[in-house]
C-alpha cells in the first residue's frame, strides 16, 4: 500500500492504494465517497466519469492515481450544492436536461470546462465539447439548451 496526496475540491486528501495505476475514479468513489463521477464504461468512452483536472475535462476512469498527484481535481461535489447550484447545474435543472440522470454529472462537468474557456459558445462548439458525453436516454437536445442557457444565449425549444 502506498499513500497518495490528492487535491480534491480544494481540500487536501490522502488516499491509500495498492497500485499506482489504479483509476482515480475508484478512489474518488470508494475512498473519498464522492459518488458524483459515475462508472459507465470504464474505458474512456462514455464520459459519465468526467471530472476537471486543472480545469480541463478528464475521464477519471482513465487517470491513474499517481498521475493525479499534484493536480487540481474538481468533481461535481465541488461545484455547487442543492441549495446553491452552480450556474450550469441551475441551467440543467431549468431545462430539465436529464432523464435517468446517469450521464448528467459528466455532462455538467464538460459544460463547465467549455464555458470557462469559451463563455459564449456557438451550438456547434457546445456540441463538439460534449461530443464525448453519451446519453442513452437521448437528452442531448435539452443538454445543449442548458449549456446555451448557462452561457446567456438561450435557444428556442424546437
Ligand atoms: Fe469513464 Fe465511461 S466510465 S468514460
Amino acid at each position: 500500500m502506498a499513500s497518495y496526496n490528492l487535491l480534491v475540491n480544494g481540500k487536501r486528501q490522502s488516499v491509500e492504494s495498492w497500485d499506482p495505476a489504479q483509476p482515480l475514479l475508484y478512489l474518488l468513489r470508494n475512498e473519498l465517497k464522492l459518488h458524483g463521477a459515475k462508472f459507465g464504461c470504464g474505458l474512456g468512452q462514455c464520459g459519465s466519469c468526467t471530472v476537471l483536472i486543472d480545469d480541463s475535462p478528464a475521464r477519471a476512469c482513465q487517470v491513474t492515481v499517481s498521475a493525479a498527484v499534484g493536480r487540481r481535481i474538481t468533481t461535481i461535489e465541488g461545484l455547487g450544492s442543492p441549495e446553491k447550484p452552480h450556474l450550469v447545474q441551475a441551467a440543467f435543472i431549468a431545462e430539465q436536461a436529464a432523464q435517468c440522470g446517469y450521464c448528467t454529472n459528466g455532462m455538467v462537468m464538460s459544460a463547465v470546462a467549455l464555458l470557462r474557456g469559451t463563455p459564449r459558445p456557438s451550438i456547434d462548439q457546445s456540441k463538439a465539447a460534449l461530443d464525448g458525453n453519451l446519453c442513452r436516454c437521448g437528452s442531448h437536445d435539452r443538454v445543449l439548451r442548458a449549456v446555451q442557457r448557462a452561457a446567456g444565449t438561450p435557444v428556442e425549444k424546437s
